[in-house]
């Protein structure tokens, strides 16, 4: 590609997310299969225009995520199967938060926000925080909670990665704050057997038991589930994880989180931070990106290795390692009390 298609390339990136985005939010991708489905029957199945969505699944085909044949038939490919609900690794829930109208409408302060130097789109657009919003508005929650799991599915193969360096012989309880669904930590419990584990999080995340990870995975007694929050309080542990917290939140927000953390922690305590870590200048990496998103969406940013030991020393931990995950996107960042 020549640096003037490039350029013209990055100028349509959102009109090849919002059509994959349409092609998940209407199903395509759970009514077509490996084998060919003409047009006009998917169409019926999923009751749509016969001739408009003819157009969608030509341009899904277009960007490689169906194979379209001669007679206005379509196809599955291997890039559109991690757009079905039931793949393991489903991306579905992504697609659904990160282009859907909530997350959407956000991006248009972008501009006002980095002229007034105030981020946080959401307020702005809503009147209320991120966090607020999820609480009050159980949809938004349900499709943030599958995005997460969804973000889960590849990111806690990074963390896992990650930390095979990292010893966990002499932890006995580790307590994800934040923990989501439980994805991750019941990856842990499921690869390190001695482990016992409490996620803590809101009320609104874990109220609905059968989305937990602890019950699909068989773990119920081994995990625990605390509703709190992690501002005011955080229950004790031998190792506290967190994956995509910090990341949400400013500086003085993260040094709270972290000091709850070492007052929960005992003399030998350890916080694992895991994130999208910011590598050097010219060095092209997603959390350059997702660190304009999280512009939008909350009052938070990505930071490089040394921010992060700046924030634990700030909370009274010391930088121990750092881990990254083989392909170099997520990193954990090790704190010791
Ligand atoms: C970006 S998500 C990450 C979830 C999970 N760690 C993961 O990586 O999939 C942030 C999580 O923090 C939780 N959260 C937000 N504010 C919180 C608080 N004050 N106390 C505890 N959890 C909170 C949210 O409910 C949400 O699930």
């Amino acid at each position: 590609m020549s640096k003037y298609e490039k350029t013209l390339d990055i100028i349509f990136g959102r009109w090849r997310s919002q059509v994959l985005y349409v092609g998940v939010k209407l199903g395509v991708f759970d009514c077509v299969t490996s084998n060919p489905k003409y047009a006009s029957d998917i169409a019926k199945e999923l009751n749509l225009d016969n001739k408009l969505a003819y157009r969608l699944l030509r341009a899904l085909g277009s960007l490689g995520l169906l194979r379209e044949g001669v007679n206005h038939d379509f196809s599955i490919t291997g890039e559109g199967e991690f757009l079905r609900r039931d793949n393991p690794q489903t991306l579905r829930g992504i697609a659904l938060l990160e282009e859907g109208h909530e997350h959407y409408a956000l991006w248009k302060h972008l501009h006002n926000m980095i002229k007034d130097g105030k981020q946080n789109a959401f307020p702005r657009e809503y009147g209320k925080k991120l966090f607020e919003f999820t609480d009050s508005n159980p949809p938004y929650r349900k499709v943030f909670d599958e995005a997460m799991s969804s973000y889960s599915s590849i990111q806690t193969t990074w963390v896992s990665e990650a930390l095979d360096r990292y010893d966990f012989s002499n932890i006995k309880c580790v307590c994800d704050v934040g923990g989501g669904q439980g994805h991750l930590l019941c990856s842990l419990l499921a690869k390190y057997p001695h482990l016992d584990g409490i996620v803590l999080e809101l009320q609104s995340a874990i109220k609905n038991k059968e989305f937990l990870w602890a019950g699909k995975m068989g773990l119920e007694d081994r995990c625990k589930y605390i509703a709190g929050n992690m501002f005011n309080e955080v229950p004790a542990a031998d190792a506290h994880i967190m994956k995509m917290i910090l990341h949400d939140w400013s500086d003085d927000e993260c040094v709270k989180i972290l000091s709850n953390i070492y007052d929960a922690s005992p003399k030998k305590g350890t916080v694992l931070i895991a994130e999208h870590l910011v590598p050097g200048p010219d060095i092209p990496h997603f959390s350059k990106i997702f660190d304009i998103h999280m512009m939008c969406v909350a009052t938070g940013r990505e930071r490089t290795i040394d921010e992060y030991a700046q924030l634990l020393k700030s909370a009274g931990w010391k930088h121990a390692n750092t881990f990254h995950s083989r392909s170099g996107l997520m990193g954990v960042v090790v704190g010791n009390k």
